[in-house]
């Protein structure tokens, strides 16, 4: 079971010598000498962090609280060279998942570090879940709503677009000089039916259940279509789409679904990126899964909005519809698919898709 872990440690060759036993056991290690660094790095990142209890700039206890206060799920180790009952036990009440002295024997030290790795996956593991049940049964509720919803005004829509029709007819008999002035504003109000239908339609689409005709489909063609069809949006917003598709192998699934769900992440970066912006969706193959991901260089998303952005309705912007992500998450997930957001290498967010591979034809 490998982790992400943050060793805080001022003591750079004791470092240099973690780092080698716990990379050589396939964890990622990030190393930081201050309090201050560690919760630069901690917030989201990190899964296990262990602590020096004497730091250059604060304690290793009172930084266990914060990294624990950001990060609920992450575990603290502590390690410190003079233990003491009182630092001891101000490090239970800290919450620390161990306390060890220096210099401990490897053994102790990895598999302390096996069962916090394993309480800490178990946890995040549990709180997706829940989650995800959250979001399902969210999203059921909306739909039912937004679909009654939707046909009740389609009914008195289509009758005003329809009444408003005729009146257009018979303005359009009337003398040239009276006709203008009445023209226009039946003009914008019909322009608003038609927004309106628009709307509706998407709320439909939303609230309709979906039907996947799954067939084994190469991935990378999928992709390209979607590259080809958003570039000219990439263009007109000045900014640079970069697509590493490779030979990105099949999946089971449906290809109708899949390409509006690279449509809205992409889309999504786009909005997240300033002019001169920088979007690159890529392809990782696995052993099971492949995986996509579509990089930008924007903000990211703040850590307090991970858990609302797959709400339906969520949105942070004044045009937005909130629904893009829910959509994409509920199509990824019928496709036995999951899909998590992480910092990007482009400094921004990185939405991962990982879809099951198709079975090979025989
Ligand atoms: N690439 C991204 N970078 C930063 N924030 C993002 C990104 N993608 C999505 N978000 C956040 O998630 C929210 C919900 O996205 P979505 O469901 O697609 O709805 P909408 O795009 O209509 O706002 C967005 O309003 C934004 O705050
Ligand atoms: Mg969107």
């Amino acid at each position: 079971m490998t982790a992400r872990l943050l060793l805080v440690e001022d003591n750079r060759a004791y470092v240099e010598n973690l780092r080698e036993i716990f990379e050589e056991l396939g964890h990622e290690v990030r190393s930081v000498g201050s309090c201050s660094q560690a919760l630069e790095v901690g917030r989201a990142w990190v899964q296990v962090a262990l602590v020096d209890l004497k730091l250059p700039d604060g304690d290793g206890t009172t930084l266990a609280i914060k990294l624990k206060n950001e990060n609920p799920d992450c575990e603290v180790i502590l390690l410190t060279g003079h233990a003491s009952v009182e630092s001891a036990a101000e490090a239970v009440r800290a919450g620390v998942w161990a306390y060890l002295i220096k210099p401990t024997p490897v053994p102790d030290l990895l598999s302390t570090l096996d069962k916090a790795v394993r309480h800490v996956q178990a946890q995040q593991e549990k709180r997706e879940l829940a989650r995800r049940a959250q979001v399902a049964e969210k999203l059921a509720a909306v739909g039912t709503l937004t679909a009654g919803l939707s046909h009740e005004i389609r009914n008195p829509l289509n009758a005003a677009g329809l009444q408003l029709s005729v009146l257009e007819r018979r303005l359009r008999k009337l003398e040239p000089s009276i006709q203008a002035p009445l023209l226009e504003p039946l003009t914008l109000v019909r322009d608003e039916i038609r927004r309106l239908e628009h709307i509706l339609q998407d709320f439909l689409q939303f609230a309709r259940p979906l039907h996947l005709s799954p067939r084994p489909l190469p991935l990378g063609p999928v992709l390209e279509k979607v590259i080809a069809f958003i570039g000219t949006d990439a263009e007109r917003r000045k900014v640079k789409l970069e697509a590493d598709i490779g030979q990105a192998s099949a999946v089971l699934g449906d290809g109708d679904q899949l390409r509006q769900v690279f449509m809205n992440l992409l889309l999504n970066a786009f909005d997240a990126t300033r002019e001169g912006g920088h979007v690159k969706l890529s392809v990782e193959q696995q052993p099971t899964t492949i995986e996509v991901h579509v990089d930008d260089d924007g903000p990211g998303v703040p850590v307090e909005q991970l858990d609302r952005i797959f709400e339906p309705f969520f949105t942070t912007k004044s045009t937005g519809s909130g629904l893009g992500l829910p959509i994409t998450h509920t199509i990824i997930t019928q496709h036995g698919g999951t899909m998590s957001v992480s910092r990007s290498p482009l400094g921004g967010a990185r939405f991962t898709v990982s879809l099951p591979r198709a079975p090979h034809q025989s």
